[in-house]
């Protein structure tokens, strides 16, 4: 089985990629699930029900979040009613939404997928080592096969998530910081890792934003309007294959595709250098 992971959708910029590449790219990676984060969708802060739902027609099977979920206030109404939308799991008992979905191939085989923030220069949640362990035992005897989003700034934390899982789920790929890294590896129990799956949107930009307002708060300490940026748009995550019966992983890597990229596929190799 091969799941496919997008990294967090910036804006219109990363939809577009979404809309316009992703069959390209199920059927290059021959894709039975796909994830993706989408924290940042609507206008670079939070989701909407309305690009939720586009995104999910686009071929989308179970959108996860991060700190930004909130950002559009209709989400506390959308995300009771949308099970494919999940939240951060370890999010205090009594907020709306769920951390962890099991959602279906289309040839019916379940993938469980879980949400989970990290605690280090971010929002103060619930222990999430701890909450992550009761969610996997919650879904662990529907599928062998589960998928962590773990929403963390810091790498050492991500990387201790990592191993904290190796052997209990499928994959632990972090989200966040919208910059990906390059440590894609399977841990020794079966688990694949990768501290961060980057960001499908804008790449000349900061983190996503016009580069123009960002920058100009380090240059000057005063606040400014964040706004999502248009330039060199990239489609990044990342392509897991497992053994459904046993849920290990046997094989990871990175995807780092412009639009030109997906126009060509199958034909592009699956890494490709950012470089003008
Ligand atoms: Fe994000
Ligand atoms: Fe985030």
């Amino acid at each position: 089985m091969n799941l496919l992971f997008i990294g967090d959708i910036v804006g219109k910029p990363g939809r577009e990629l979404v809309r316009k590449g992703l069959k390209a790219l199920v059927d290059a990676h021959d894709v039975d699930l796909v994830v993706a984060n989408v924290e940042n969708a609507a206008a670079g802060f939070g989701i909407t029900k309305e690009i939720g739902e586009t995104i999910l027609e686009w071929g989308v099977d179970v959108m996860t979040t991060g700190n930004h979920v909130w950002d559009k206030k209709e989400a506390i109404d959308y995300i009771p009613n949308e099970p494919r939308l999940l939240r951060p799991a370890n999010y205090p008992a009594g907020v709306p939404g769920k951390g962890a979905f099991v959602a279906s191939t289309r040839d019916g085989r379940a993938v469980g997928v879980i949400n989970v923030m990290g605690r280090i220069f971010m929002p103060g949640l619930d222990d999430p080592f701890a909450v992550v362990l009761k969610e996997i035992e919650a879904i662990r005897h529907r599928t062998r096969v589960i998928l962590v989003d773990f929403h963390a700034e810091a790498t050492s934390e991500k990387m201790a998530m990592g191993w904290h899982l190796d052997g209990k789920v499928t994959a632990v790929f972090g989200t966040h910081t919208h910059v990906q890294t390059a440590d894609e590896r399977l841990l020794p129990n079966g688990t694949a890792y990768l501290t961060d799956a980057g960001m499908t949107g804008p790449h000349d930009s900061i983190i996503g934003m016009d580069k123009t307002a960002a920058l100009s708060r380090f240059l000057n300490g005063m606040p400014s309007k964040f706004e999502p940026a248009t330039g060199n748009p990239r489609l990044n995550g990342v392509v897991v294959t497992c053994d459904d019966r046993t849920g290990r992983a046997t094989a990871v890597s990175r995807i780092n595709y412009s639009d030109a990229d997906l126009h060509e596929l199958p034909l592009r190799p699956a890494v490709r250098g950012t470089g003008a």
